[in-house]
């Protein structure tokens, strides 16, 4: 016996009618993001591995930990991408963006990612993701949160919790960094050896460690919104409060940081109770991103991500479905060599004329081909013998009613579209 060749741990194949989920999530991205002014981009899967490490950051995790790296035969360092931000950095960045000028763009496609696999943690995983680049300001932060929750909102996964929270300004960092030294050092026995290690490398990190035992120790860590300047303080002050005037409900986090380094100011990340464990639905926040090739300038934006399979667990959690994709309608059956030869023209006639038809490539007996139009669902079989050539008809058979009758050719398309009424056609 042959070995079965299952797709990779952490990546699988996706079939109908789970596909049409997937086509209702990615149409309603096209329908609500444009509404906000924004185009869709899309970047290559991979990218010079140098994109990603600087801008997602060398203490990172997905950096650490999880990227896909591979030299290529030239010998050059590639990385399948394990987000959507750094790509589509890199591609403005490539562009130009002109001193004010502001860009707005929506993608969405797979991401990969090395981590661990379990329920809603992939290898191979979905984001639907935008970014708004070029603009400091509170209130477009804000407009992207109301954004996000407009879109979660469109696919019935709204009752999801938007928590929000600052990491302030560049200067503000050492400031935190040290007040969060002055916490843990005392501590570092009880913490886990990843977070032994960021005490010294970036302490920021160790309030984004997942691991059950440290968790305790962060509870009781500063505050970030008490140790922020005045700066930091007003833009975040700016935030929320325009959050209220856009009616979007949300939770302050002090301690949410996000894993990836990149971030300035709003940080902010969506959980779902549908999900277990891993119920980020959605995450982002403002940044900074500083790239090779364009070293001394910084491009700023705020976007977000979404986890398209998590949107998909939070939707099934609810037991809500979008419609299946629409099944074949007819099926021409042709008995004998004459009619058989001339049941794919018809059927690429129908086709053309807009209905969903399949017709037996086989040359096979009527009972077989009976029996594949069942199997493939047709409502109709549309019977083409020797003597409805003759007399140039069809013969139209419901598979659901189990009633006949025999069409002229001439006037069959508007027959079949009666038929199937109210089906769509
Ligand atoms: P992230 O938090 O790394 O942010 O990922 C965003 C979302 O992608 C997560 O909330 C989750 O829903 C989904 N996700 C991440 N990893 C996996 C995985 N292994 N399996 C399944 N789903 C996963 C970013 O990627 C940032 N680029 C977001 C952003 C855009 N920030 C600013 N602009």
């Amino acid at each position: 016996m042959s070995e079965k060749l299952e797709p990779l741990p952490g990546t699988s194949d996706i079939w109908e009618p789970e596909t049409s989920q997937w086509v209702f999530l990615e149409s309603t991205a096209r329908d609500i993001f444009p509404r906000y002014g924004y185009g869709e981009l899309r970047t290559p899967i991979f990218e010079r591995t140098d994109v990603f490490v600087r801008s997602i950051g060398t203490e990172t995790d997905v950096v650490q930990k999880e990227m896909y790296t591979f030299a290529d035969r030239g010998g050059r360092s590639l990385t399948l991408r394990p987000e959507g931000t750094a790509g589509v950095m890199r591609a403005i960045a490539n562009q130009g963006l002109a001193e004010g000028e502001e860009r707005r763009v929506f993608y969405m496609g797979p991401m990969f990612r090395g981590e661990r696999p379990a329920a809603g943690r992939r290898r191979q995983f979905h984001q639907v993701g935008v970014e708004a680049v070029g603009r400091a300001s509170a209130a477009m932060d804000a407009e992207c949160i109301a954004m996000l929750h407009h879109f979660l909102t469109e696919l019935g996964v709204g009752d999801g919790t938007i928590l929000v929270n600052t990491r302030g300004t560049a200067a503000d960092r050492p400031v935190v960094a040290e007040a969060l030294k002055t916490y843990f050092t005392p501590l570092k026995d009880q913490l886990c050896p990843d977070c032994q290690r960021r005490l010294g490398a970036n302490v920021w990190r160790l309030l984004d460690c997942k691991i059950e035992s440290c968790q305790p120790l962060m509870a009781g860590a500063p505050r970030i919104t008490d140790l922020l300047g005045e700066e930091s303080k007003a833009f975040f002050a700016q935030v929320c409060a325009t959050l209220d005037t856009l009616g979007v409900p949300y939770r302050v986090e002090p301690r949410l940081v996000r894993g990836l380094d990149y971030y300035i100011h709003t940080v902010f990340e969506v959980t779902h109770g549908g999900l277990g464990a891993q119920n980020a639905i959605a995450a982002g926040g403002r940044y900074a991103i500083t790239l090779p090739g364009n070293a001394d300038k910084a491009i700023e934006g705020v976007g977000f991500a979404a986890g398209m399979e998590r949107l998909l667990m939070a939707r099934e959690s609810l037991g809500l479905k979008a419609a299946a994709a629409a099944g074949v309608q007819l099926y021409v059956v042709g008995l004998g060599s004459r009619a058989q030869a001339a049941a794919l023209p018809l059927a690429q006639i129908l086709r053309t004329n807009g209905f969903r038809t399949l017709a037996d490539t086989g040359a096979r007996s009527m009972k077989a081909q009976m029996r594949a139009a069942d199997r493939a669902g047709a409502r109709l079989a549309l019977i083409l013998g020797d003597n409805e050539l003759d007399r140039n008809t069809v013969v139209v058979k419901d598979l659901k009613a189990s009633t006949q009758e025999e069409c002229p050719r001439a006037g069959l398309e508007a027959r079949l579209a009666a038929i199937l009424a109210p089906e769509a056609c």
